[in-house]
């Protein structure tokens, strides 16, 4: 296939994933945007494999590669719990930077064995692609790890850590730019530490930024996928790799952009500031005495949401872990049924990845018409008779709007105690992401239903099918 032919070919590909990410952008679409996406990639490899570069044993290799990877996607991405799914994002994320690491290392080792110095350009790429590269494959797996449980979920600090981290980031850059426009083939082991100075970064950078902030981690780590993945696209002289790689690096920095904002945080205080460390400051506990919690049972919140008018479902991260959306949905359809207006509050960050409540309903269809984003739904819950709260904490907690001592102060969060009656199902008093109180559940209004949300759910069903 000529040059101009490729690049032809390709163009499906790059208008296929710029679509697939238009399409991602809503819950309603994002299938289809899904499938576009795969499509897209089947067409790069099918003409990636029809420029004839390959022999008999490479096609082989390939195939064999392609059925190993291809057939541990397919059965992880089956398996996967939908509350496992960041592990998953990290796995794939870092083999992808992974991948282009060892790119780097091919490209470097045939471009150093020709004849002549190496094209400046083409050694900016792959210094480039191998330290970003690394990055992302060494700091994903410690976020895989830290999700998993296989490491400490809480941050690992020490002292001189900051320092002690610049010096080895330093140290492969000064590796790499020693190898900028050279020629020579003795140049590798400069590569090999470059990496291996890029793969402890990786490492150390992320070691210290506790387990609840690993989504905001993996989506800056994406970024970084995306933009070694576009300098390897120079190094090959593929176009659709650079555009791919763009399109990657740059939703990946919106994303991380988007949650640090959502959460009223900076990408600094994420990265640097050892975020879910249990908070003992003066808004906890002692700010509480005097104060009573309103134990309900599941007959009296039936009898409240039966003779509603409105109810506001808030699903936060507890929903995710007790894997009730369908009792959810079925809870949705009886009060619906008995005339009950019922909505669902989704707030950006609630729960542990991006979209994750979205994905979670969406799995047990509740129609999209009745997902409400937060600055479409705030101001209904002065008109609400029930906010039923399940398993969300950070998102509902007042202290973001009034108390500037708060470490979640100016987080937009769901105005639920506007509401007539809060319900909050949770198992215990236990704190949220943030490690903090949360007022809302001593104010007169709030009553508490204790208990994993799915057995309260159940609960709540068989209650209302009484009333
Ligand atoms: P959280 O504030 O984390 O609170 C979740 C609550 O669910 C906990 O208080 C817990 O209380 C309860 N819970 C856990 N398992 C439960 C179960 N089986 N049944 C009933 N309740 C259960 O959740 P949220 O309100 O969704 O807020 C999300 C937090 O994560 C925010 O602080 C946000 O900034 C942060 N965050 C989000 C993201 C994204 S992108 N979504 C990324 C990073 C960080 P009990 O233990 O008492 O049951």
């Amino acid at each position: 296939m000529s040059d101009n032919l490729t690049t032809l070919a390709y163009l499906p590909t790059i208008i296929s994933f710029i679509l697939a990410l238009k399409f991602l952008s809503s819950p309603k679409h994002a299938r289809l945007g899904n499938q576009l996406g795969a499509i897209g990639m089947a067409l790069a490899i099918a003409v990636t494999l029809a420029q004839k570069h390959f022999y008999g044993l490479g096609y082989m290799l390939i195939a064999v590669g392609g059925l190993i990877g291809g057939g541990i996607g397919w059965v992880g991405a089956r398996k996967v719990k939908m509350t496992d799914m960041p592990q998953m994002v990290a796995i794939f994320n870092g083999v992808g930077g992974g991948a282009v690491a060892l790119v780097a290392l091919v490209e470097f080792h045939q471009t150093a064995a020709e004849p002549g110095r190496m094209l400046l350009n083409v050694s900016i790429a792959i210094i480039v692609s191998a330290l970003i590269g690394s990055i992302s494959f060494a700091g994903s797996m410690v976020a895989f790890g830290k999700l998993q449980g296989l490491v400490g979920d809480r941050p690992i600090v020490w002292r001189g850590q900051r320092v002690g981290n610049i010096i080895i980031l330093l140290i492969g850059i000064t590796a790499g730019t020693f190898i900028l426009g050279g020629h020579s083939y003795q140049l590798m082991w400069l590569l090999l530490i470059e990496i291996a100075a890029a793969l402890a970064f990786g490492i150390l950078f992320v070691l210290p930024i506790g387990g609840a902030d690993m989504p905001v981690v993996i989506s800056l780590l994406n970024a970084c996928t995306g933009l070694s993945a576009s300098a390897a696209g120079f190094e090959l002289r593929q176009n659709v790799l650079i555009v791919s790689g763009m399109l990657v690096g740059s939703s990946g920095s919106l994303l991380t952009l988007m949650m640090c904002r959502a959460m009223n945080r900076s990408l600094g205080n994420v990265i640097f500031g050892a975020f879910g460390q249990i908070q003992t400051g003066p808004s906890t506990a002692a700010s509480n005495e005097g104060l009573t919690v309103r134990a309900t049972t599941a007959e009296d919140v039936a009898i409240m949401l039966a003779y509603a008018h409105k109810v506001i479902i808030v699903p936060g991260y507890g929903l995710a872990v007790a894997q009730a959306q369908h009792d959810v949905r079925q809870l949705a359809d009886l009060l619906t049924a008995r005339g009950v207006n019922v909505e669902y509050a989704i707030h950006p960050v609630a729960g542990r990845m991006p979209g994750h409540m979205n994905v979670l309903l969406a799995e047990a269809n509740v129609p999209y018409t009745q997902l409400k984003e937060m600055d479409e739904i705030n101001p209904e819950f002065p008109q609400t008779d029930v906010s039923l709260v399940i398993g969300a904490n950070d998102v509902v907690n007042p202290a973001a709007r009034s108390d500037k001592s708060s470490p979640i102060y100016g987080m937009p969060i769901l105005d639920v105690d506007k509401s007539k009656a809060v319900v909050v199902l949770k198992r215990s008093m236990n704190p949220g992401f943030a490690g903090i109180e949360n007022h809302l559940f001593y104010e007169p209004e709030t009553s508490m239903l204790f208990g994993d949300a799915k057995d309260s759910i159940l609960k709540l069903i068989a209650a209302v099918k009484a009333v």
